[in-house]
């Protein structure tokens, strides 16, 4: 079920080195939020925080809050683990088992949960994962093949599969089509388009066509210089973002009159 996440104040930290200051943002559920704005303004430094991945980071630690539908991620006695089945992560590359069946691929979120799954059941969640990620037609004769035989384009789709099967609440994707071809992130968008019925989805995404394509709302990052903490410089509609921002960086950014 779809939930939505409210970030109150959240500074992010890589040791001393805070990368990240003061966001407060609302990612409303059933829609399709993009961050975007130059390379190292900590945008996927902030979106590893709203699933607890950033902590796996040696110094890694965050102060603020990040509400899931009104629990806070980071409140005591919250299992980081089980933050992380129901906020799930898409990564830039594709990262599929290379060995794994793509049946296993699916299943392998599931099966790292410590969920115990009959045969039937199985069969039903890699069907019904894999029709989810658009890819069922293309793989349903080879569901014991290994997921590296897959095409990039196709290798993402089945990490979408593997990260719906847990049926999570919202969907983080960190650039999930800068390593594909133009017919494959047209094929993934299309994807994000049909996965906000069902989820709240984050996006990160340096194409600019993209973020207006795919996302309702958009959130444009920005950072001073070097050694400086990213900040969020303004978040509204995309259409907004995109044709009117309020901020003068926001401009130059969308319009690629930037550095
Ligand atoms: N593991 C790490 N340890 C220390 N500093 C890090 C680590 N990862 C990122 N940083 C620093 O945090 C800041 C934000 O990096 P981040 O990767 O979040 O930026 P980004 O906006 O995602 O950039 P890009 O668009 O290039 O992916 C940068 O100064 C970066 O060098
Ligand atoms: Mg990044």
């Amino acid at each position: 079920m779809a939930k939505r996440i409210d970030v109150n104040d959240l500074n992010v930290y890589y040791s001393k080195f805070r990368a990240v200051e003061g966001v407060s943002i609302n990612i409303e559920p059933k829609s399709v939020t993009a961050f975007i704005g130059p390379s190292g303004c900590g945008k996927s430094t902030f979106l590893r925080t709203l699933n607890r991945m950033h902590e796996v980071i040696p110094g890694g630690r965050v102060e603020g809050e990040v509400l899931l539908d009104g629990d806070n991620l980071y409140g005591p006695g919250v299992d980081p683990v089980t933050v992380r089945s129901q906020i799930g992560m898409v990564f830039q590359r594709p990262n599929p088992f290379p060995t794994m069946s793509i049946k296993d691929n699916v299943l392998a979120g599931v099966k790292l949960n410590g969920k115990k799954i009959s045969k039937s059941d199985a069969d039903a969640l890699v069907e019904k994962s894999l029709r989810g990620a658009n890819l069922w037609n293309e793989v349903k004769d080879r569901l014991d093949k290994p997921g590296s035989g897959l095409s990039g384009g196709q290798q993402q789709r089945l990490c979408i599969a593997r990260t719906i099967a847990v049926k999570p609440d919202v969907i983080l994707m960190d650039e999930p089509c800068s390593a594909l071809d133009p017919i494959s992130t047209l094929a993934i968008e299309d994807l994000i388009n049909e996965l906000k019925n069902d989820y709240t989805v984050v996006i990160v995404t340096h194409n600019m066509q993209q973020a207006a394509r795919v996302s309702d709302r958009t959130a444009f990052f920005n950072i001073a210089g070097t050694g400086k903490p990213g900040k969020l410089i303004e978040f509204n509609d995309t259409a907004t973002i995109f044709s009117n921002p309020e901020q003068k960086a926001t401009e130059d950014y969308v319009s690629g009159r930037f550095g």
